[in-house]
């Protein structure tokens, strides 16, 4: 049987699709971004980075923020973690307006943040000792943490001992230890190799799956975003807007086997044509050059 790609099959909802979202949406909202705004005032002129940005994060709910390069993802990020401030909108986090940074919400970067200088175990306690913990109860924090992301064997390691992975698992449970509201993750896997990737992927998936927390997770990369989102927030550059916002047809937790399903690959199609829109004008069309001469035998 052949399978249709075309985008009214995917399009078309089923009853039990529907009814994930129905009970996703019915879940306390976490996040509330309401006609988000932002423009630079740069030396080199005015950019206007982020435009009318309205969406909602329910509670436990896995939302990826895709779009193409400077279309204003890390801009939205810094603002949802209190770094920067919008022009115009708000944001609120369970229902109070977000004016500065705040231990109820998790930053993972893709440039890896852990303190050189502490081993595995202290960076992850950080968080609780920076909230008066005692030393006993951090370190007990610490070590839940770490067995969550499958490193209790590198606890007195130093990051500079780890490999690009595993620092951000550590980064991961740091995050963790301080007991986020939403976890904010900006394209976390973007430095590290494909294989390492996937298996990050499937990490962090697992880790949602156990812990109750809710992450927003901006990537580039699509397949990532399937794989790992229930919705996925499409942006457009030059103002940065919203183009569209998915949600993904299947269902949680995902597994390698999906990255090959119709569904999956119809999503696919659909955020290819979001992202980059089929425009080819006749003078985008690049010269022929001949390198061959009549009778040249090319095979
Ligand atoms: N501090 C700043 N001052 C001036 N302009 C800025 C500043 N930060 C970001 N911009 C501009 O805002 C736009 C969005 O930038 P941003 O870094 O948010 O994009 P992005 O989607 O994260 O890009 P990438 O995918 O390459 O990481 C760009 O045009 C960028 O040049
Ligand atoms: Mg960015």
């Amino acid at each position: 049987m052949s399978q249709s790609l075309e985008l009214p099959s995917y399009l078309e909802k089923e009853p039990a699709v529907e009814d994930r979202f129905r009970r996703i949406y019915q879940r306390p909202v976490v996040l509330d971004v309401a006609g988000l705004g932002k423009t630079f005032h740069a030396a080199n002129g005015v950019v206007e980075a982020l435009r009318d940005i309205h969406f909602k994060v329910h509670r436990r709910e896995f939302i990826c923020v895709i779009g193409p390069s400077g279309c204003g993802k890390s801009t939205l990020i810094r603002i949802l973690a209190g770094l920067d401030y919008p022009t115009s909108g708000a944001v609120k986090l369970d229902g109070h307006e977000v004016s500065g940074p705040g231990p109820d919400r998790g930053m993972v970067f893709q440039n890896y943040t852990l303190f050189p200088w502490l081993t595995v175990k202290r960076n992850v306690m950080f968080g609780p000792r920076m909230k008066g913990h005692q030393y006993r109860v951090s370190e007990a924090e610490a070590r839940k943490w770490i067995k969550m992301v499958g490193l209790d064997r590198f606890e007195n390691s130093y990051p500079n001992q780890l490999s690009g992975g595993m620092k951000q698992r550590v980064a991961i449970a740091r995050t963790l230890a301080n007991q986020p509201r939403i976890v904010l993750m900006d394209e976390p896997f973007g430095a590290l190799d494909a294989q390492t990737r996937a298996q990050m992927q499937a990490y962090l998936q697992q880790i949602w799956l156990n812990v109750d927390v809710t992450i927003l997770f901006i990537t580039h990369d699509l397949d990532e975003a399937i794989y790992l989102a229930d919705r996925i927030v499409v942006l457009d550059a030059h103002p940065g807007r919203i183009a569209e916002i998915i949600e993904v047809p299947l269902p949680q937790p995902r597994t390698p086997e999906d990255f090959i399903s119709p569904k999956f690959l119809a999503t696919r199609k659909r955020l290819d044509t979001l992202i980059h829109p089929p425009k080819m004008n006749d003078e985008d069309r690049l010269p022929m050059v001949k390198m061959t001469e009549p009778g040249d035998d090319v095979i």
